[in-house]
């Protein structure tokens, strides 16, 4: 930052850039790692100290950036900011390598913009202190994405790629609806998240919708297994593809989200996972039995289990008088 952090809207903004940067990493490491084999690119953790697999490990480091983008809304809120939920863009490169290259520049660069902070002296220690401590996670990943490639290399896999859509996948319905349960259980994911942030300060209610968020991201994890087990992967939404195949997309995820106060956004929850809960209640029957089916039949009962909890938050809420 070229200008020093005195008042608390400069405090803000830079929390802002920073929030939607790790919103956008959060979603593309796990992209990323949803586009690579399970267990085919083991490496040495520089930190754990021992041999792991990468794409597990991206997908650990995407978890790491989601919590950092709690820990900054979360203090926008109480600052009386407005967190934003905007993010920077995402990429995806066709080969594995080239995506871990970006992932390691991505995280010298946040990095450098957390530690050349400059916080005028005693103004925000509470924050300058989070700050750092978010930018060391930062410097471990680094060395990790650093140590995956060593070994990328070092096996002679610089060229491996990335799981491809098989182009039949496209009029298959199967295939769709899996596209468009992933695509409702990332809104969801990043929705609840945005209302534990919203309600923070109510830690019953927040503690309670991050729970269902993390379910969604459970969710959104498996189903990525199941697509590629179909002949297909993740898709990235409003993406763009180059001659080289590069995918850039500038919006991957809604941005605004309804509800701005406990009962309008418990009302709007409901519809939602009413709706995902019909799309896998439509998939389910087309599928073979079998280790799938399980799955996606978890993955609808869970659902099912939120449409209760909520349904039940927000009628409790409506008995309170005075309940904000
Ligand atoms: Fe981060
Ligand atoms: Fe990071
Ligand atoms: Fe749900």
């Amino acid at each position: 930052m070229s200008k020093p952090i005195q008042t608390k809207e400069d405090a803000i903004q830079l929390l802002n850039v920073a929030l939607e940067h790790e919103w956008a990493v959060s979603f593309e490491y796990t992209i990323h790692a949803y586009s690579m084999p399970k267990g085919k690119f083991l490496y040495q953790d520089p930190i754990m100290q021992k041999t792991t697999d990468a794409r597990a490990q991206t997908i650990q480091i995407g978890v790491d950036e989601m919590y950092h983008s709690l820990q900054l809304g979360i203090i926008i809120k109480q600052m009386g900011g407005e967190p934003s939920f905007k993010t920077d863009k995402v990429i995806r490169y066709p080969k594995i390598m080239d995506n871990f290259k970006r992932d390691k520049e991505t995280e010298d660069m946040v990095t450098n913009l957390y530690q050349s902070a400059e916080f005028e002296e005693g103004a925000f220690p509470k924050i300058q202190n989070m700050i750092l401590n978010i930018s060391y996670d930062e410097v471990r990943h680094s060395d990790q994405f650093v140590a995956m490639m060593e070994a990328m290399k070092a096996e002679g896999a610089e060229e491996a790629l990335c799981f491809q859509a098989d182009p039949a996948n496209a009029n298959k319905e199967e295939a769709g609806l899996l596209h468009e349960i992933m695509r409702l259980e990332n809104e969801l994911l990043h929705r609840y998240l945005y209302y534990t942030i919203l309600f923070s300060e109510h830690q019953d209610l927040s503690q309670r919708l991050f729970k269902n968020s993390i379910d969604h991201m459970k969710h959104w994890d498996k189903n990525s297994g199941i697509l590629v087990k179909l002949g297909d992967v993740v898709k990235i939404e409003n993406a763009e593809k180059d001659a080289a195949g590069m995918e850039k997309s500038m919006n991957p995820m809604p941005s605004v989200y309804p509800g701005d106060d406990r009962m309008s956004a418990l009302d709007t929850l409901i519809p939602s996972e009413e709706k995902l809960i019909s799309i896998y209640e439509t998939l389910i029957p087309m599928i073979p039995d079998g280790e799938i089916k399980e799955q996606l039949e978890k993955h609808l009962g869970l659902n099912r289990e939120h449409v209760f909890t909520q349904h039940w938050l927000l009628k409790n809420a409506q008995k309170i008088t005075g309940l904000k």
